[in-house]
């Protein structure tokens, strides 16, 4: 018996960074996934297979996992285990991973793969809900992230545009809008929490001029959000050229990636970085009428392709 679940990645369209600092921020889930699929095997061992190579580990380790080498490979191991536990078997288990993602850009293909494995091997026993799914991969990403928000695991799970502060948490934007981004990749691989770190420095260093920002930004994603639900395009857009500059502002950009956001414009609607910055991805909104220009302009220069919002999020197979 083969388990099979899929789940999103994501992009942020607003709000990065500021949302730490109590702002609002918008993300969707994308229609790149990551699929991942279960089955028992007779040896005694956790095997995770992906296209970066094959891990395995006795079920009798699973107990230590602060041994586990390769630290991103620690919370698959942890679904295993806890896995195991919750139905009392001590049964050796194949996971294969598959992901249309790339990694380490801020795609959001972390969360997606711990929530499709969440969903995947739990599968092999009874299906989870998805509120059960989306607080075990939680659990797993922070094996190795003690801080992770949690924010790229749900809207991976549930889908959708959503927005999402501190107080408040997830709030779905009641809009069924069928936008094109265009995902340019800087091939510059950053590290979340060490640009995080740069931008608390920032900000210490210059607390006037940070609350500032944070109120622009408030401005910015109030109208953003307002724009997504009027579906207005040239407006998002200019919004996304105007978060693009405060997370300039905030040293988060890099030359390359200004280049991919200056070229971007020429042809697109807007352009900003999306996710932490300091390399990874920026997003161009498009539509029919300029997604073949702006492809064309900027696959001279990056690695790119067209996502759209997914609304459907985790599924099983
Ligand atoms: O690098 P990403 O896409 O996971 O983005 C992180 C977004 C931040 O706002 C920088 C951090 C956070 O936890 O919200």
């Amino acid at each position: 018996m083969k388990s099979i679940a899929s789940a999103p990645g994501k992009i942020i369209l607003f709000g990065e960074h500021f949302v730490i600092y109590g702002v609002k921020a918008v993300l969707c889930s994308t229609d790149k996934r990551i699929t991942a699929t279960s089955q028992f095997v007779d040896e005694k061992i956790i095997r995770i297979r992906s296209s970066f190579g094959e891990w395995n580990m006795n079920i009798d380790s699973l107990n230590n996992l602060e041994n586990v080498q390769q630290k991103f490979m620690k919370p698959f191991f942890y679904i295993a285990k806890k896995t195991l536990m919750e139905n009392s078997i001590k049964q050796g288990i194949e996971i294969v991973i598959e992901s249309e993602i790339p990694p380490g850009v801020g795609l959001g293909s972390s969360s997606a793969a711990c929530v499709a494995v969440a969903a995947s091997v739990n599968g092999l026993f009874h299906k989870l809900s998805k509120d059960e799914v989306v607080k075990l991969a939680i659990q797993a990403e922070r094996t190795i992230f003690e801080q992770n928000s949690g924010a790229d695991a749900s809207v991976s799970t549930f889908g959708g545009l959503v927005s999402y502060d501190l107080k408040e948490g997830f709030q779905p934007i009641p809009s069924r809008n069928d936008l094109s981004f265009i995902i340019s990749n800087s091939a510059q691989v950053h590290n979340t929490q060490d640009v995080v770190k740069q931008v608390r420095k920032f900000k210490e260093k210059n607390e006037d001029l940070f609350n500032k920002l944070c109120n622009e930004e408030t401005d910015i994603v109030n109208n953003a959000i307002t724009s997504l639900k009027e579906n207005n395009l040239n407006k998002l857009g200019s919004l996304m050229l105007k978060n693009h500059e405060l997370l300039r502002q905030i040293g988060v950009s890099t030359e390359k990636i200004d280049l991919l956001v200056h070229e971007a414009r020429k042809t697109a609607h807007g352009a900003k970085i999306t996710g932490a910055g300091g390399g990874g991805c920026i997003i161009a909104l498009v539509d029919n009428s300029n997604t073949k220009d702006t492809l064309d302009n900027l696959r001279k220069i990056s690695d790119c392709f067209i996502t759209k919002i997914d609304y459907s999020g985790l599924q099983y197979a």
